[in-house]
């Protein structure tokens, strides 16, 4: 099995060059991978967008290095995938953002390389066609499927007017956008494999339209549109924006409610849904042209996370809680649950000084 061992200020990037470079994939990817770091995407446990083929940061760690807060150094690089001498320490410093202690090292877990991946956009009338065609492309592609990404209308149309050199890919317009991505051992099956699987949803009438890549400049392309997001705030300045998880069947409803409540409450408002759809992750970005945003941040954060705890979703998917989802995280994590990672902050931490004030309530 292939490993690699970096240090914790390694960008992602090269991690995923070396990788390829040695004829390995490191599977974790995101939009920032030019300019974040491998001790950053532990820490917060980073998602991105091959999630529902690879599984989050946690998935591609073996071992880390970590210096405490009162400065010993935790050695802990195993390469084994089978470890169980004992509780597995690295998955307490995975995702607590800093706050236990700092990752210095880490052995990461490669995946084999597959010989190719291709992308389709797919354009269907609305959410209720989303479990057929992902239940399509799960049975089709099983654990070749590597991303299932949907953009709502008022995001896909901004992206595809503003991002130079795209241009819908799609002739006509859409109830929703799907961007489906497999990858194969055998080259070029993929392609016969998404055009096969998309005519045979055309003709049942589940989706209206669809594109298939033919190259990876094709791929990059179609996925150029939904990377547009790390334009925004060049494009809208300051935003208000979201990270939440919901089942996924709610998940149409719940746009459509809270598109409605948001411009109900704020005429004008620009609210722009998108996300990993097949891991249940959306994510929401709103913008008032007429006015500061951030003014109104608190009333829009509270509109959206209110409803995201009636549905007993989380206010954080991926991207983790920091300062300003602290105020929330009893949104989605029970009393019992808030006051065992306390416990385990205090007996790690106890002069509180990781991160101070990010993550817990500590009274
Ligand atoms: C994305 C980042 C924002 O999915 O999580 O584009
Ligand atoms: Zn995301």
């Amino acid at each position: 099995m292939g490993t690699m061992t970096v240090r914790a200020g390694t960008p992602l990037q090269a991690v995923q060059e070396a990788a390829d470079k040695a004829g390995f994939l490191f599977a974790l990817d995101l939009g920032a991978r030019g300019s974040c770091t491998i001790g950053g995407v532990i820490a917060t446990n980073a998602g991105g967008n091959r999630v529902i083929r690879y599984g989050m940061a946690r998935e591609h760690i073996l071992g880390l290095e970590v210096v405490l807060p009162d400065g010993q150094i935790v050695t802990s690089l195993n390469k084994l995938i089978k470890n169980n001498a004992g509780y597995d320490l690295k998955q307490l410093f995975i995702g607590s953002e800093g706050t236990l202690g700092v990752v210095t090292r880490a052995v990461l877990r490669l995946q084999p390389a597959p010989a190719s991946t291709t992308a389709a956009l797919v354009g269907c009338s609305g959410f209720d066609k989303v479990p057929a065609i992902l239940a399509a492309a799960r049975t089709q592609f099983g654990p070749s499927l590597s991303a299932f990404e949907a953009m709502w209308p008022d995001f896909y149309d901004f992206m595809v007017a503003n991002i130079p050199a795209s241009g819908s890919p799609l002739g006509g317009k859409h109830g929703l956008y799907l961007l489906v991505e497999a990858s194969e051992f055998e080259a070029g099956r993929e392609v016969e494999r998404l055009e096969n699987m998309l005519a045979a949803l055309m003709q049942a009438g589940v989706i209206e339209d669809a594109v298939v890549a033919r190259s990876n400049g094709e791929s990059k392309t179609l996925w150029s549109i939904r990377e547009g997001v790390s334009e925004y705030r060049r494009l809208l300045g300051k935003v208000v924006s979201f990270d939440i998880g919901l089942q996924t069947a709610s998940i149409g409803q719940f746009v459509e409610e809270v598109r409605t409540a948001l411009s109900q409450r704020w005429p004008g408002i620009l609210s722009h849904f998108y996300g990993h759809i097949g891991d249940s992750n959306l994510h929401i970005v709103t913008n008032l042209p007429a006015a500061d945003a951030t003014a109104q941040k608190a009333d829009i954060t509270r509109l959206v996370y209110d409803r995201v705890r009636k549905a007993g979703g989380t206010v954080s998917a991926e991207h983790g809680i920091g300062t300003q989802k602290l105020p929330y995280l009893s949104y989605s994590r029970t009393s019992a649950e808030v006051a065992l990672m306390a416990l385990i902050k205090r007996a790690l931490d106890p002069r509180n000084i990781m991160n101070t004030g990010k993550v817990l309530p500590l009274g």
